[in-house]
């Protein structure tokens, strides 16, 4: 991002220059007290509020996303804190909801469960694609709302963590 990234709600500013850059691989923390600019912030990388000004350069290109569809093309994906998993599928089904792998016009199950095993694994995580999201803890449920959002080729995946409760 370059130029400071503004937004205000209402003349009231929200952000205020803000500037920073990533690169492939590597994980960041944003850290500031209750009303600090964090969601605003993560809302505009993912498309569900636009900026006042400023510019984000992705893969030597500029961008500005009209909504979180064309940001999850493109590969940034918002995994909110407030989880949007149902509870009552298990973790392949979640992570593949709506895009389920099919063969002779019927859900293909193995295929579903092997691919969500492999993910899980890539992410080093040991948790059972069969099991049921809603037997899972909070913090296992976390990790299934991020790698359904790599399952469609996130590249920037932008998560809430609850450190301190504090909700991103
Ligand atoms: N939709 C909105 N309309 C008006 N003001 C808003 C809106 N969203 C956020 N704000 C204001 O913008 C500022 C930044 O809020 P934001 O939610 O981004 O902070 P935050 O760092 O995520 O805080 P928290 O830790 O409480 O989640 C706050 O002053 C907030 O009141
Ligand atoms: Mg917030």
């Amino acid at each position: 991002m370059h130029d400071g990234y503004k937004k205000s709600f209402s003349g009231v500013p929200a952000l205020w220059g803000v500037d920073f850059e990533l690169k492939a691989g590597e994980i960041h923390a944003l850290v500031g007290e209750n009303g600090a600019g964090k969601s605003t912030l993560i809302k505009i990388m993912t498309g569900a509020y636009r900026r006042d000004s400023g510019v984000i350069e992705y893969d030597q290109k500029t961008i500005a996303f009209q909504n979180p569809t064309e940001a999850q093309a493109a590969g940034i994906v918002a995994v909110y804190q407030e989880i949007q998993l149902v509870d009552f599928r298990t973790v392949a089904e979640n992570i593949f909801l709506g895009r389920e792998p099919h063969r002779f016009g019927i859900i293909d199950r193995r295929a579903m469960n092997a691919r969500a095993a492999d993910i899980l694994e890539r992410l080093g995580l040991h948790i059972d694609p069969h099991s049921v999201v809603g037997s899972l803890n909070i913090a296992h449920r976390q990790m299934v709302a991020i790698a359904r959002a790599i399952s469609f080729g996130a590249r920037v995946p932008c998560s809430g963590l609850n450190l301190l409760r504090m909700e991103l």
